[in-house]
Order: structure tokens, then sequence, then C-alpha cells
């Protein structure tokens, strides 16, 4: 009987539950044992493990965060820490481990099967950041969290005749900022993907101004290399309209899964079991379209990553 191990890891994201929820309960109806492990790859190493069943992971699936808990673990990334990891793994007689996060996880993973231990990924992090996927676990529903905010925002930049700096989450992808700044109608986003013009930014309000635009929504991913505040300042300064910011940090990582996000993890949680049962071991399980499909992990962790940055231009014209 094949006995397997679900975890998160790295930054929670809404509809982890949902994938764990899948992964255990399929494993339970395929007959295998399901071990939990938590706080991810920290909770590998002290062998915090225990075996779970179907109620285990009742009234879960509308729940943001990870019920089994999660770490960024450093000691993971020593030598002395995987081989923590791998000895834990193999003493709960743990053929396989289905886990899911995002880049830095699943490049954890890859560490652990080049060790012989087989792993099944599923790409759970709200950031969108992993290339071989259209979509990943969590980035839906942060999408439209954010733009709850951007919707209420508006409403006061547009009373007061601001300008605000809205800054969403993505240090090295602009999918969110691009998203909720081309569905919430914002006038400039900025990724770190492309060079932004401060000066453009600036002609841009003064031309809004003139044709009686009341408010000026910028949406500024964290990892463009400007402080949002020292922003704000310079726009001021040079445009004489009065400028804000909203870092909405964690409060677009949480919150109830959307469906799209429940969909697709409670599907990818499924195959993960299914590839096991397969013998298809060390693979990413995404997104392509609508479609579920499944690669080699190595080969997976080497697509770049692509941003929607073909956004910039309708938002430009549009807004
Ligand atoms: O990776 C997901 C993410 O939300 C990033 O967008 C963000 O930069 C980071 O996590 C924040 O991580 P932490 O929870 O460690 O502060």
């Amino acid at each position: 009987m094949n006995r397997i191990g679900v975890l998160t890891s790295g930054g929670d994201a809404p509809g982890m539950n949902a994938a764990i929820r899948a992964a255990v309960r399929n494993g339970i109806a395929s007959g295998m044992k399901v071990f939990g492990i938590e706080r991810g790859y920290e909770g590998l190493i002290d062998g915090d493990i225990y075996e779970m069943d179907v109620k285990s992971v009742a009234d879960i699936i509308h729940r943001g965060g990870t019920m089994l808990q999660t770490a960024r673990s450093e000691r993971f990334m020593t030598k002395e820490g995987l081989d923590k990891a791998v000895m834990m793994a193999q003493s709960f007689g743990l053929d396989s481990l289905v886990i899911i996060g995002g880049n830095g996880s699943l490049t954890g993973a890859l560490t652990l099967a080049e060790r012989g231990i087989h792993v099944e990924c599923l790409p759970g992090t709200i950031d969108n950041d992993l290339g071989y996927t259209d979509r990943t676990i969590g980035f839906d529903t942060a999408v439209n969290t954010v733009l709850g905010a951007v919707s209420n925002i508006r409403d006061t930049s547009s009373s007061h005749e601001r300008t605000t700096i809205i800054e969403v989450m993505g240090r090295h992808c602009g999918d969110i900022a691009l998203y909720t700044g081309l569905a919430g109608g914002a006038e400039s986003v900025l990724v770190p993907e492309i060079p932004f013009d401060i000066n453009a930014i600036c002609v841009k309000i003064i031309q809004g101004r003139n044709r009686g635009k009341k408010h000026n929504i910028i949406i500024k991913a964290e990892g463009v290399e400007i402080d949002s505040f020292e922003l704000a300042k310079t726009i001021q300064e040079r445009t004489g309209v009065e400028s804000k910011v909203v870092v909405l940090g964690y409060l677009q990582r949480g919150g109830s899964p959307t469906a799209e996000d429940r969909l697709f993890a409670s599907r990818a949680g499924f195959k993960a079991v299914e590839l096991i049962k397969d013998g298809i071991y060390d693979r990413a399980i995404g997104l392509a379209g609508n479609e579920l499909v499944h690669y080699p992990l190595a080969d997976a962790l080497k697509i770049p990553t692509k941003a929607a940055t073909e956004y910039l231009d309708i938002i430009d014209v549009l807004s």
C-alpha cells in the first residue's frame, strides 16, 4: 500500500486547502495511507507528520490559508536539513510527497526528487510566477481581492481628486498588477519586468486633469525598484496633485478562494494521486488553457515566467 505525504510550503495561497482536500481524499479512496506534514519542509525535517483521514479535511474547501500551516524553510536549503528531511520521509515510509507551493518550494521538491523521494508538485502561489503553467493556485483569488480594494480606493481618489499608488504583491512577476490594472481601469501600471518613465506618468495625470478626470490610480508591483512613498512624493511635486499610497500587503494573500482556484486546486490535487497510482513521478502539474497538464519537474522549472506585459498597451489606451 502506498504511503503518501502532503505539504504546503512558502507563502500561503487561497486554494491550498482545496488542493490538500483533493489529494487526501483521492489518496484514501485509492487505498493509500495519507500523512499531513505540518509547516512545509520545516515539519518534514522535524517529523511533524500525522496520519489523515477523510474527516481531517472536512470543511476546508472554502477557506483561505492552509490547514497544514506553511513556512519558508531556511534549514531545508542546507545539506544537514535536506539529509534530515530525506531521512524523515524514509522513516515514515513515505513513498511520495504531494508538494503545494511556489517557485522556491518546487525547486526544493526537485532536490528531494534527486535524493530518491518521489514528488508530485502543484503550483500554489498568488504570484502567478511559474512559467510552466498558465495559472497558479491562489492567483485568481488575489486578483479579485485586489480588484475589490482598487474599486474602493477609486471612490476616495475621485472624491478628493487625488492620485493613489496602490502597491500590490509580486517581487519578480507583475501579473497581479497587470491583471488588476486592466480589470480595475488603472491609469498606470508599474511592473518589475519593464522600466517605467516617471515623466510619462506625470504627463498622463496632467492630461487626465485637463479633460476633467477626478481620480488617478497607479498600480505598482512591490518588485519595482522605487519606494512607493518616494514615488508619490515626486509625482505630487511634479504635478501638484495630492498623491497617496496604499500598500495592500497580506490583505491580498488571504480570503476564501474563488471558484476558479478551487476548481484548479481540486483537479490538480486529485491528479497528483492519479500520477502516483500510475507510477509517473516527479511531475509539475499545471494548467494550459483549461487543460490540466503535467511535465517533468526539472523541465518545468526551466521554463521562464512570462508576465502579461502586453496588457500595458491596452491599459494605456483605455485609461
Ligand atoms: O510569494 C508570494 C508572496 O506573497 C510575494 O508576492 C511576496 O513578496 C511574498 O510572498 C511575501 O512573503 P512573506 O510572507 O515571507 O512576507
